[in-house]
């Protein structure tokens, strides 16, 4: 999943093209480049498409050769679906002509025939991309309509997929064309011009302002203005919405990485959440439910379905909502979900996790849960993203932008935000008083207190745990109930940062073979916090330490026996064991990231990844 930007107005278009294209590189960085328009001494408009592999860093220093005149372009950041990193493969794509050329964030699904076609009608292809079909597909409808928002609405109707794209032309200066069908486009007019990015962050320098494209909706940007259409090229008005975020949210507000800042955001994103959701009476209220406490006294099956970090807050909601509802809940991978067949019936609820909003699994599966018949609840930390329009009611998880890779801040919102949806089905089912909701309100938001502590007071224990791990070829993560849900996570945070191989077990699951793994120095790291399975964990802790293993216990603060078998110890507060997912995880994710740091890792964009993954 790519970024796109477009301005046009009186500033220098390149300077501001790359800010946006920088604040955009969490979506991907395989390559980038820009489209200016340039006017020459005898006033003709041309298209000047410069392109690099790698990082935005890489174009702006091609870019240096470049003079400021252009006040009109669109620029891409790349995450490769369709051809690898190459400069050929990079966007912007112009058609054959070299007058039109095209950004596009998304997957053009039927481009194989429509390059076929075009092929046949004497178009020629540089790249292997899907979106270079949009370029030749403009120019086509340009003959026609010698009008570029026009052109750009009759070339979408040949498009199967999902596309937010920006197109100029030269014979059209200052002109941009946007269009979106299931891509994030958000619009907005600044003091100096109109702007058009895939993210609200992109542009947030110049408007507080936007418009966020809806599928099926046009916009012709111009320096004066910005109009909207719609898919039969009628004016609408769209709302505009305020955005409150402020930039230090978007820059790193002095941490040296994005992926610490959002970990020290969580007692924020704790409490943000959980604003607004008990009433004084006691009840729960999660008014964006969309589900009737009826409709929900009648659910008796609940899928959480998610990717990533996402599906292991998914199992730490399933201990939550069988333990306080009584309802089975099960928790599945998107990718395996919509290809298998679950039983699903119309008091199935079908909760979908997930941070971006548009993970194409995730999207996938709800879609395949809805024709089935089942209720779907969206936990998203994007306003108006994908899954939050295509479920009957949403959750949205305060955690505000994350940038790093790596999600932290917004596990935790999730996490939180399932636990008052468990919450609310004990209500609802009458396993729970109010009392009771009003107990576990309280302590849930105790949480963001005892975060804090976790932060401001482990982060020396972390460190010495960290340099104990960074040279190990792999690591184990163990737990037992809670402890294993966020073993997953604490161990998936360390393999995607720091590359260090790492998997987690059910500890009681180490003697039926994992123990082979351990030889002498061999890094366990145990959540063996109070619970009611604390024994059990301890007993197999000792079981690896016979071993040699070198254990890293996450430990509840006054547990001193700990040390009679643990090499570092990680205190965390007492907390119940229902709400220990949500404090255990921040010395894990600490942890994850303080080894990548040891081992020179890009902490904010580890290799192979994306923030969110919108292609199967
Ligand atoms: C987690 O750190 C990763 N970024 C990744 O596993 C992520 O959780 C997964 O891709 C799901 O993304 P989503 O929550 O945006 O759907």
């Amino acid at each position: 999943m790519c970024g796109i930007v477009g301005y046009t107005g009186t500033d220098t278009a390149k300077d501001i093209l790359l800010a946006g294209l920088k604040r955009l590189e969490y979506r991907g960085y395989d390559s980038a480049g820009v489209a200016l328009e340039r006017t020459d001494p005898a006033g003709e408009t041309h298209l000047d498409v410069i392109r690099r592999v790698g990082k935005v860093a890489g174009l702006e220093s091609e870019l240096d050769h470049v003079d400021d005149e252009s006040t009109c372009g669109i620029g891409h950041t790349r995450w490769a679906t369709h051809g690898r990193p190459s400069v050929a493969n990079a966007h912007p794509h112009a058609c054959c002509g070299g007058n039109i050329a095209v950004v596009h964030n998304g997957i053009i699904e039927n481009f194989a025939e429509l390059r076929d076609e075009l092929t046949a009608r004497g178009h020629v292809f540089g790249s292997e991309t899907d979106t270079e079909v949009l370029a030749h597909l403009v120019e086509e409808a340009y003959a026609q309509t010698h009008e570029l928002v026009a052109a750009v609405r009759k070339a979408c109707e040949r498009v199967v997929g999902a596309y937010g794209l920006a197109a100029v032309c030269a014979d059209e200066p200052g002109v941009i064309a946007v269009a979106r069908k299931d891509s994030p486009i958000v619009i907005g007019r600044g003091e100096h011009g109109s702007y058009v990015a895939s993210d609200i962050i992109a542009l947030i320098d110049a408007t507080r302002d936007v418009v966020v494209l809806e599928d099926g909706q046009f916009a012709r940007l111009a320096p004066e203005g910005i109009t909207y259409t719609d898919a039969q090229g009628a004016p609408i008005e769209p709302e505009i919405t305020h955005i409150d975020w402020d930039i230090d949210m978007a820059e790193k507000g002095g941490y040296p990485d994005f992926m610490l800042k959002e970990i020290c955001e969580q007692p924020r994103v704790v409490r943000d959440t959980l604003v607004g959701r008990l009433a004084p009476s006691g009840e729960l209220d999660i008014d964006e439910l969309g589900l009737t406490f009826e409709e929900l006294d009648l659910i008796d099956r609940v899928y959480v379905i998610a990717c990533g970090t996402s599906y292991h807050a998914g199992l730490v909601a399933k201990n939550l909502i069988e333990g306080w509802a009584r309802i089975p809940c099960e928790v599945e991978a998107a990718s395996e979900f919509r290809y298998r067949n679950p039983i699903i019936t119309p008091s199935t609820l079908v909760v979908a996790v997930s941070q971006s909003g548009e993970t194409a699994d995730t999207l996938a599966a709800i879609r395949d849960a809805r024709i089935k018949g089942a209720k779907v609840f969206g936990i998203t930390n994007v306003v108006g993203s994908p899954v939050a329009r295509e479920s009957d009611g949403v959750i949205y998880t305060k955690a505000n932008k994350e940038i790093a890779v790596a999600s932290t801040k917004s596990f935790i919102g999730q996490i939180v935000s399932l636990t008052l949806l468990a919450m609310l089905l004990g209500q609802v089912k009458g396993k729970l008083t109010t009392g009771q909701v009003r107990m576990l309100f309280r302590e849930l938001g105790d949480t963001a207190a005892q975060i804090q502590y976790i932060l401001d007071s482990q982060r020396e224990a972390v460190h010495e745990a960290a340099l104990a791990c960074k040279d190990a070829p792999s690591a184990l993560f163990v737990g037992r109930g809670m402890g294993a849900a966020i073993s997953y996570e604490g161990a998936l945070k360390l393999k995607e940062v720091s590359y260090l191989h790492a998997e987690a077990y059910a500890a009681g699951e180490m003697k039926h073979g994992p123990i082979a793994l351990i030889d002498p120095g061999f890094p366990v790291i145990a959540v063996t916090t109070k619970s009611p399975v604390y024994d059990k964990v301890v007993s197999n802790l000792k079981e690896c330490e016979a071993r040699g293993a070198k254990i890293i216990a996450l430990a509840t603060e006054g547990d001193e026996d700990i040390k009679q078998i643990a090499d570092h110890v990680i205190y965390i507060p007492a907390v119940r064991d229902a709400f220990s997912a949500i404090t255990a995880s921040v010395p894990l994710q600490l942890l994850a990231r303080d080894v990548a740091v040891m081992r020179g890792c890009d902490v904010d964009q580890p290799r192979n990844l994306a923030k969110s993954v919108t292609v199967e």
